[in-house]
């Protein structure tokens, strides 16, 4: 992995779409994450795929739609402690893992989603 190549250079769009997607597929599946998000998960999933997409260094879509992230801000609704944050990851790594990224890769973005979700505690 060459240092000036970026997540979505080295997977692409439809890596980090898909993975947006099978992340929803496992907040689905818990109760703890499904009774903070709306019924209806596909919106969620499209803001959470350009959210990623433009992380991981592809285009800026997400920022021309919605603003500055400022997701520490945006998650102050919901209460979110070490539980919650272990619930998310969790499922996180559950859809990380059906990507079969080469295991370099795949360290850099668990690292990076470590990272931002311990952030986004705001309780307990
Ligand atoms: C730590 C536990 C977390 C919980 C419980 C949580 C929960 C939520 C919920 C309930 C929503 C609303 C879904 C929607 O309608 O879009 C949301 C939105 C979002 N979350 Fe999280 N989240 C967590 C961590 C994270 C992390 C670590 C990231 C980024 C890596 C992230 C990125 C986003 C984004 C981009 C949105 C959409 C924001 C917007 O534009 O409105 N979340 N989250």
């Amino acid at each position: 992995m060459n240092s000036s190549q970026t997540i979505y250079d080295l997977i692409g769009e439809e890596y980090i779409r898909l993975l947006a997607k099978l992340f929803y597929q496992e907040v689905a599946k818990n109760k703890h994450l499904k009774k903070l998000y709306p019924e209806d998960l596909a919106p969620a999933e499209e803001r959470l795929s350009m959210f990623l997409l433009q992380v991981f260094g592809g285009p800026e879509t997400y920022s021309e739609q919605r603003g500055h992230p400022r997701l520490r801000m945006r998650h102050a609704k919901w209460e979110i402690d070490a539980d919650m944050r272990d619930h998310w990851m969790n499922a996180m790594l559950v859809a990380l893992d059906q990507l079969g990224l080469e295991p370099n890769i795949r360290q850099v973005m668990i690292g990076y989603f470590v990272k931002a979700a311990n952030h986004m505690i705001n309780h307990g």
